[in-house]
């Protein structure tokens, strides 16, 4: 068999983390904006089909949420050690935007009232967004 050093290695698995990292992205992140843009559809199709079509979301975004949050935690590993200053600053005030994206996302999923829903719905998109941006940032 091939002996591979590690450090030949090293790129493909940095690619499998950054893709895997990015993949969920899009999901978590990218889903929102088309499921938000596709509700006033689904409000034609029947009263109950924007509820539906939000659980059916939320099946695929939550795994999304926990990849997320795995392959976080693996860039850290990877990649945080002997970071500066700014990028530490950087990835604590992502980690918080990231919870807040989640509260909000789960507090949408459980509001009753109308107003309820567009705020928490509104604070997880603007959050999520926010936290891309900081993980392009991030990866420089
Ligand atoms: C809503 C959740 C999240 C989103 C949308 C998100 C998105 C992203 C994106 C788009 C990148 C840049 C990829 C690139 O430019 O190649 C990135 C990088 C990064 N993210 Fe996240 N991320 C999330 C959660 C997290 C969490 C929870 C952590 C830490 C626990 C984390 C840590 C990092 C780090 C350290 C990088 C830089 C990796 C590198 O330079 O190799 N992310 N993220």
């Amino acid at each position: 068999m091939m002996n591979l050093p590690l450090a030949q290695l090293t790129p493909a698995i940095d690619g499998v983390r950054m893709s895997l990292h990015v993949l969920a992205a899009t999901v978590w992140v990218g889903g929102q904006l088309t499921v938000a843009g596709l509700v006033p559809t689904a409000r034609r199709l029947g009263v109950d089909a924007p509820r539906q079509v939000a659980r059916a979301f939320a099946r695929l975004s939550w795994p999304a949420y926990v990849v997320l949050i795995g392959t976080g935690i693996w860039n850290i590993v990877a990649v945080g050690k002997g970071q500066g200053t700014t990028w530490q600053v950087l990835l604590g005030v992502k980690v918080a935007i990231v919870v807040l994206a989640g509260l909000s996302a789960w507090l949408h999923g459980i509001t009753k009232s109308r107003v309820g829903l567009a705020l928490w719905g509104a604070l997880a998109g603007t959050a999520s967004v926010a936290a891309l941006v900081m993980g392009v940032f991030l990866a420089g």
